[in-house]
């Protein structure tokens, strides 16, 4: 009798129906010869057992994820010579997760980003969060999406090799109202994209913003000034001190937040700028050029050595642009690789931060009978 992890390492996803009953809840292709192995990843301190699913296309880029925090753990892309490398920063093991992380890889939820002074007020009731980020809110809590285990299953899906993660979060999880029941099925295409589909429900109303916070150094090393980064926005929101937009869509003309040409993220990044210091550099959400719920492209990135170029689409409104501007040298990384002062940066797209107190943006209330749903693509290719 074969182990779990042993069924599971020999099966490619056009096989999936028949190794695991019920497994295919797509239509099975002959045309994608992905496969998905899984491996175990540790325990978490309660003791539940953590595995690490590979998914692998047929060109052989590969993307790990691990059912803690559906954290993606690393992500393998060619550059301009084919040469596969890992793309963002991470822990070789599942410990340094468990310890200290700044949301390496991680899903987060419930709600992306900060809320002032962690507190909101729906249907005239006021909820309180936990404060974990100065004066604020961030990123779901003390325990959010990023630090809980996911039940997951690996899909049939004709696009590539594919793994549905699920929780169900309870009513006043980390403070917020309503059972809200979460799936991201992540897929490794055949087009070199890591494709991110969230979907979630909920039994009273409540506020979500779901995102996937990666740190990407498409060079595999050193700091990302040198990347080049184009941001399709006429606007973004200003913060406050402490990150807080302060509700004005600002233009970006004539400010060193103006992506619309492929800028370096190194060329403004010093400049003496009150909102680039409020941040530390970038750390802010900018408003995309499209309409609401439509995919669209959010950020191309071209890295000049490695030749890499990752486009960011999705169906959100909204775009964090972070650049590493916390990490200190404070933490080792996978092989050992200090991470050092923006060694790397995020994209995140989601709903502006503070959404819930602020009446002029776009709303995150999700109420019963409705579907939440949210498209992220990390598409990677090279330019000579
Ligand atoms: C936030 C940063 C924060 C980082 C890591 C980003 O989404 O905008 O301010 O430091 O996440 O927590």
């Amino acid at each position: 009798m074969k182990t779990k992890y042993q069924w599971l390492s020999i099966v490619s996803i056009s096989l999936c129906t028949a190794a695991l009953a019920g497994c295919a809840e797509v239509p099975q292709s002959s045309a994608n010869k992905g496969a998905v192995t899984v491996k175990p990843f540790g325990q978490t301190k309660d003791g539940v057992a953590v595995d690490l699913y590979m998914l692998r296309n047929s060109k052989g880029a590969e993307a790990g994820i691990i059912n803690y925090g559906g954290l993606v753990i690393f992500l393998k892309v060619p550059d301009r010579h084919g040469k596969l490398g890992d793309v963002v920063l991470g822990y070789d093991n599942l410990d340094g997760y468990l310890k200290d992380t700044p949301y390496f890889g991680a899903l987060i939820g419930r709600y992306g980003n900060r809320i002032a002074k962690g507190k909101f007020t729906l249907d005239s009731k006021e909820y309180t969060l936990a404060i974990n980020n100065g004066p604020n809110a961030l990123h779901g809590g003390l325990k959010g999406f990023d630090k809980v285990v996911w039940d997951a299953k690996i899909m049939a899906n004709p696009e590539g090799p594919s793994l549905r993660l699920r929780y169900v979060s309870k009513d006043g999880e980390e403070g917020y109202p309503g059972t809200l029941s979460v799936t991201a099925v992540y897929t490794l295409t055949e087009d070199n994209a890591l494709k991110l589909e969230y979907a979630a429900t909920t039994d009273k109303d409540t506020v979500v913003n779901l995102t996937q916070h990666s740190y990407f150094n498409l060079a595999g090393k050193g700091d990302i000034l040198n990347h080049e980064v184009m941001i399709p926005a006429d606007k973004f929101t200003p913060v406050d001190s402490t990150l807080i937009p302060i509700g004005e869509l600002r233009p970006v003309e004539g400010t060193p937040f103006d992506f619309r040409k492929p800028t370096a993220i190194g060329a403004r990044i010093g400049q003496d700028d009150e909102q680039l210091k409020f941040g530390g550099g970038y750390d802010h959400n900018w408003v995309i050029n499209k309409p609401m719920r439509q995919l669209g492209l959010m950020a191309r990135v071209y890295e000049p050595t490695s030749g890499r170029v990752l486009e960011v689409w999705s169906s959100e409104p909204g775009l964090q642009f972070y650049t590493g501007n916390f990490l200190d040298g404070k933490i080792t990384g996978k092989g050992g690789w200090v991470y050092q002062y923006r060694n790397a940066f995020c994209m995140e797209p989601q709903h502006y931060p503070d959404s819930p107190n602020q009446p002029n943006f776009p709303s995150v209330v999700l109420k019963p009978g409705q579907v939440y749903k949210n498209t992220i693509i990390y598409k990677f290719s090279v330019q000579e």
